[in-house]
């Protein structure tokens, strides 16, 4: 049987990832701010669009750029049009849009992404919230893992590291992170090197060994690998 996979179209992460993003189930980018969450997110929606299917982008915090598309897409008009925009203010209108999000899957929707899963949630979470916040987390990733198995699709969630200087977060941020591992079939760390460099860290993935590293660069139109230089500038 073949193995479908959804290229990023960056050699260095294609190969991490055995060829791109698996279908069927949730891949979770995560790491600090500037790693590169959202480019990837970005660059997997215009690969599917190029590839004449549709697009669910959830968006909690602005992080779908038209000036970044008009960068990275040859055909920016198509990639818009072709991708429907979800835009919850709050964790609880993320929370509904993801339960009802399986009205809107139809056979052209070939990607759904989350950027980010943890945006609102944090702002949700609190002493009186901290449960129900966390039972609400773990129904929108079984939702979205049944969307993906469902419909063979890829689902792409995004989800920010924060340093935690203050120590207050530091709970927070482990619960989410378990929740979020748990449902995350395909688990990619991503780290900030000098300038443009990025490093990939595959930490879980169902046929794939864990550990793999890689590098790539964050460019004017999207990430590309330069072979020659990844060991030495890392
Ligand atoms: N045209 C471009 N050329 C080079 N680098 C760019 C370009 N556009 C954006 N970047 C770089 O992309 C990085 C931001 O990446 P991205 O938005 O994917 O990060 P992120 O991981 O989503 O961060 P956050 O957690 O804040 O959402 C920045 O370092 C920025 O300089
Ligand atoms: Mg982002």
């Amino acid at each position: 049987m073949k193995i479908e996979r959804l290229s990023l179209g960056c050699k260095s992460l294609d190969d991490l990832l055995g060829g791109g993003l698996e279908y069927g189930v949730i891949t979770n980018f995560y790491g600090e701010a500037g790693s590169g969450k959202s480019n990837l997110a970005l660059i997997a929606t215009k690969n599917v669009v190029a590839a004449g299917k549709k697009v669910i982008f959830i968006d909690t915090e602005g992080s779908y750029s038209i000036e970044r598309i008009n960068q990275i897409s040859k055909a920016p008009e198509k990639v818009n049009s072709n991708t429907t925009l979800l835009e919850p203010m709050n964790f609880n209108e993320q929370h509904k849009m993801i339960l009802e999000l399986s009205k809107k899957i139809s056979k052209e929707i070939g990607l759904v992404v989350l950027d980010s899963l943890v945006a609102l949630y944090r702002i949700a979470m609190g002493p009186d919230t901290f449960e129900d916040t966390n039972r609400k987390l773990a129904a929108q990733l079984l939702e979205l893992s049944k969307i993906a198995r469902e419909n063979k699709i890829p689902v792409l969630v995004t989800t920010q590291v924060y340093s935690d200087f203050n120590g207050t977060t530091g709970d927070v941020v482990l619960v989410s992170k378990d929740i979020a591992k748990y449902w995350s079939k395909c688990l990619v760390k991503l780290e900030k090197g000098p300038k443009n460099l990025r490093k990939a860290q595959l930490t879980r993935h169902r046929s794939r060994p864990e550990g793999l590293e890689t590098n790539f660069f964050i460019v004017e139109t999207g990430v590309e690998s330069r072979e020659s230089e990844h060991d030495r500038l890392f």
